[in-house]
């Protein structure tokens, strides 16, 4: 192949590619189905939000594409393919050169995942040494310019911190610096900002953006809140019970959503209108169960609009009005039977969940 061909193939080739992807757990109890038949596919420079109710897989999906899970008890089937090339269960010496330079993670919580002992400047150094054979010298001072690009005020001088000495939002942004030293294509953040305040929530979300379209990165932001991939990603993928039940471009999910499940998740949307202490709907009952899921649909017994069907026949994910949208309910949003049911709940005429029926 020439090196145009080449360069052509990969333009348009997606850079993430996971097909029937299955992560399962043997314990005590039995296998669980943590992820359960995930397929879907990343472009570069996009960013895909992985959304769902805590427990839906959302964190072993990223961590089987990042090939970082425990191995003694895993079992995984499928493909995820990286750049064309397969990467699922790779020998863990060649997964390695893939992180830092071609993959990175920001996890949910900075305070277990930076090292306590260790200064903030020798913490981002670290894989710069390891990956880009880097001297000392030319470690730090990238260090630093990374501390001022994820605008961590007095770069220089948090270079010798530990990281208790910065704030919570501070140590999340010197987890990002971490994640972006050595130029990855991909960047996973999980929960990027659960234990963060509000406004500096917003701020992480835009520097996070800021730097994927600086760095032409792909980003998937995982989160089980709704609200906060909304402005930030261009596409969403619904997970629930270890599935993937709902994907399409972010506008068109906020506006055709077919799930009734994510239609929960958006009505757990806090609004900034709501008094401060309004409660926030919260999807009766409870995840299931992934050693002995449901046989029909997951979310059957906790759906209102749930009907026999659901219960014995597993709904495919299937392809809506929109090529890019696809879901996975017999009767969507906007159904005929959707309706009817809406109209029986409103009148008070059946309860609101098949297991209460
Ligand atoms: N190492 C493990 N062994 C057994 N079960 C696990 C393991 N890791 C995660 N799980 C289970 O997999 C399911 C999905 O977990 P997780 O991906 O962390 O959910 P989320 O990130 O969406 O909150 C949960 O039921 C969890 O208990
Ligand atoms: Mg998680």
């Amino acid at each position: 192949m020439s090196e145009l061909q080449t360069e052509m193939r990969q333009e348009h080739q997606p850079l993430l590619e996971v097909t029937d992807l299955r992560t399962h757990f043997r314990t005590e109890r039995g296998l669980v189905r943590a992820v359960d038949g995930v397929s879907l596919t990343l472009e570069r420079g996009k960013c895909l939000g992985i959304v769902g109710e805590s427990g839906s897989g959302k964190t072993v999906l990223s961590r089987s594409l990042m090939g970082l899970l425990p191995s003694s008890n895993t079992v995984t089937s499928g493909s995820v393919k990286f750049e064309g090339k397969e990467i699922l269960g790779l020998p863990s010496k060649q997964m390695r050169r893939l992180w830092g330079r071609e993959m990175s993670m920001v996890f949910q919580n900075p305070m277990t995942s930076l090292n306590p002992l260790m200064k903030i400047g020798q913490q981002i150094a670290e894989p710069l040494n390891l990956h880009l054979d880097m001297s000392r010298a030319d470690a730090r001072a990238t260090a630093e310019r990374l501390l001022r690009d994820v605008r961590i005020p007095e770069a220089t001088r948090r270079l010798d911190q530990y990281p208790h000495e910065l704030s919570g939002g501070m140590r999340q942004r010197a987890m990002i610096a971490i994640a972006l030293a050595c130029g990855p294509t991909l960047l996973f953040a999980d929960e990027p900002t659960t234990a963060l305040d509000v406004t500096v929530q917003a701020q992480i979300l835009q520097l996070i953006g800021e730097q994927r379209r600086d760095r032409n990165m792909s980003v998937v932001l995982v989160t089980h809140d709704l609200g906060v991939v909304a402005g930030h990603t261009d596409e969403i993928a619904v997970m629930y019970g270890g599935k993937l039940v709902e994907k399409a471009p972010t506008s068109v999910l906020f506006a055709h959503m077919k799930m009734p499940y994510t239609m929960s998740l958006m009505r757990s949307i806090p609004k900034l209108e709501d008094p401060s202490h309004t409660r926030l709907a919260t999807i009766p009952g409870r995840p299931p169960d992934l050693v002995h899921p449901p046989k029909g649909c997951r979310f059957a017994p906790r759906c209102a609009y749930a009907r026999d069907k659901c219960i014995t026949e597993e709904p495919p994910l299937r392809q809506a009005e929109d090529p890019n949208h696809s879901y996975a309910c017999w009767y969507p949003v906007g159904s005929p039977e959707f309706n009817q049911r809406e109209a029986e709940l409103n009148s008070g005429a059946v309860p609101v969940t098949l297991e209460a029926r």
